[in-house]
C-alpha cells in the first residue's frame, strides 16, 4: 500500500533533497536581490510545501524561502510568501513551523505568509491571478511527488499571467510517467500533465533512457511551444547507486538574467556523479552546431570551441560582451568563466580589439567588442 503523504517515512531527508534545496536556496537568494531591485514587494509560491522541517530536523523548502527572505531583508520592502500542502496533517504542521520561524525573523514586519491546505491546481491561479500578487512577480516552485497534481494548462498559465514576471521552478517527476506509460488508466492524466496526447509517440520505444529522453524533450518543447516560455532549462536528478533518474529540476523563465543564474547554479551543483548537469543533447540549444561542445569533453577543448566558434559567427562585426553572454548561455552548454576567458586568449592573440574606455581590464557588459575581419587573421588556433 501507498504511502499516506504525512507518513514519516516519507520524511527523512535524502541526498538528492539536499542537492535540491540548494539549487533552491542559491537561486531565490539572486532572484531576490535581482527582482527586488525594480520590485520592492516580490513573493515566493511553494506549491507544494511539504511539513517545513524534516524527520531528522532539517529545514524544508518554505523555512528555506522564509531564511533567504530574512537574510536579504535590505532589499525589498515586502516578501510575501505563499505555502500550500493539500495534506492535512503536512499542513498543520507547515502552518505551525512557519509562523515560528517568521517570528524568529530580523525582518519579521517585512516578511508576510499565508498557510492553505488546497490542491496546487485549485489554488494555484486564484492566488497567482488574485489582485494581490498579479502585478508581483512570483517564483512557483512546484514540488510533488507525482505528476498528477500538475496539469500543464495550470503551468502554463502561472507563465503567462503578467507579462514575463513568473518563474517555475518545477520537480518534473519523469520517472513516474514513464513508468505508466502503457497504462490505459493513466493515460488521461498523463495529456493533461503535458497539455497533449503527443506523449503517446513515445510508447513506441522499449528503451528506458530513450523514454526518458524523450519525455523530457517533449515537456521542454511543450513549456517552449505552448506556454511560450523563452528559457527552460532542465537538470537531472540521479539516483545515488543506480543509474537511474530520480526526477528532474526544470526551470523555466522569460528572463536572460534568471537563465544565466540559474544556468550558474546548476553547472557549479554538477559535479557529483549522482546528479547532473545537462549538456546540449538535453538542452536542445539554439542550433545544430552546439554539438561540437561534447560535455565529455576538457575543459579547455571546450573553450577553444566557443573561440572558434565566436570567431566564425561574429567575423567581421562588432558586438557587447553582453552579447556574447547571451550567445554563450543560449547556443552553448558553457557558461560565463568559459566566455571570458575564450575572450582573453582572442585579445592577446590580437583576433579582436576591446573598447574599455577609460579601463584597461577586464570584460563588462557593455563593452563593444570587434572582431577582426576573417582574412586578417593569420592561421587559426591549434
Ligand atoms: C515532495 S513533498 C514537498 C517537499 C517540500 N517542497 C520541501 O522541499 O521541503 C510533496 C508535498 O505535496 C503534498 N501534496 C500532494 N498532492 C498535492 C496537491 N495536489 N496539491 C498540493 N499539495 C499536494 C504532499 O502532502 C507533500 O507534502
Amino acid at each position: 500500500m501507498p504511502l499516506d503523504d504525512s507518513d514519516p517515512e516519507k520524511w527523512h531527508m535524502k541526498e538528492h533533497t539536499e542537492v535540491k534545496h540548494r539549487i533552491l536556496r542559491k537561486y531565490l537568494t539572486t532572484w531576490t536581490r535581482i527582482v527586488s531591485s525594480a520590485n520592492p514587494e516580490v513573493h515566493y509560491f511553494d506549491g507544494f510545501a511539504g511539513r517545513a522541517r524534516y524527520e531528522d530536523g532539517e529545514p524544508g523548502s518554505p523555512l528555506l524561502a522564509i531564511d533567504v527572505a530574512d537574510r536579504n531583508g535590505d532589499v525589498f520592502d515586502t516578501f510575501h510568501c505563499t505555502f500550500n500542502d493539500y495534506d492535512f496533517d503536512n499542513y498543520e504542521i507547515l502552518k505551525d513551523e512557519t509562523d515560528k520561524k517568521v517570528k524568529g525573523c530580523e525582518n519579521e514586519n517585512k516578511i508576510k505568509h499565508t498557510c492553505f491546505n488546497e490542491k496546487f491546481e485549485e489554488i494555484a491561479l486564484p492566488v497567482l491571478e488574485s489582485d494581490a500578487y498579479s502585478d508581483l512577480p512570483s517564483m512557483v516552485f512546484i514540488d510533488p511527488f507525482g505528476y498528477s497534481g500538475t496539469p500543464f494548462n495550470i503551468i502554463s498559465k502561472i507563465m503567462n499571467i503578467q507579462e514575463s514576471g513568473n518563474e517555475v521552478f518545477f520537480n518534473f517527476m519523469v520517472d513516474k510517467i514513464r513508468r505508466f506509460l502503457n497504462d490505459n488508466e493513466k493515460a488521461e492524466t498523463i495529456t493533461r500533465a503535458f497539455g497533449s496526447d503527443d506523449w503517446k509517440d513515445i510508447r513506441q520505444y522499449s528503451d528506458r533512457k530513450k523514454q526518458e529522453e524523450e519525455i523530457l524533450k517533449l515537456y521542454v518543447s511543450q513549456l517552449k511551444s505552448d506556454a511560450d516560455v523563452e528559457y527552460v532549462f532542465p537538470f537531472q536528478m540521479k539516483h545515488p547507486d543506480k543509474d537511474v533518474t530520480l526526477y528532474y529540476l526544470i526551470h523555466a523563465t522569460n528572463h536572460f538574467k534568471g537563465f544565466k543564474v540559474m544556468k550558474d547554479v546548476m553547472f557549479n551543483e554538477g559535479d557529483d556523479d549522482n546528479f547532473a548537469y545537462l549538456g546540449s543533447d538535453h538542452y536542445g540549444y539554439e542550433d545544430e552546431q552546439t554539438n561540437l561542445f561534447e560535455a565529455t569533453a576538457s575543459e579547455d577543448i571546450r573553450v577553444k570551441e566557443l573561440r572558434e566558434r565566436l570567431l566564425d559567427v561574429y567575423d567581421g562585426s562588432t558586438v557587447t560582451f553582453g552579447d556574447l553572454l547571451k550567445y554563450t548561455y543560449r547556443r552553448t552548454d558553457l557558461v560565463e568563466p568559459h566566455c571570458r576567458s575564450a575572450l582573453e586568449t582572442l585579445e592577446t592573440k590580437d583576433k579582436i580589439r576591446v573598447d574599455r574606455g577609460d579601463s584597461d581590464r577586464g570584460f563588462k557588459e557593455e563593452y563593444e567588442i570587434e572582431f577582426k575581419p576573417q582574412n586578417q587573421r593569420l592561421t587559426d588556433f591549434s
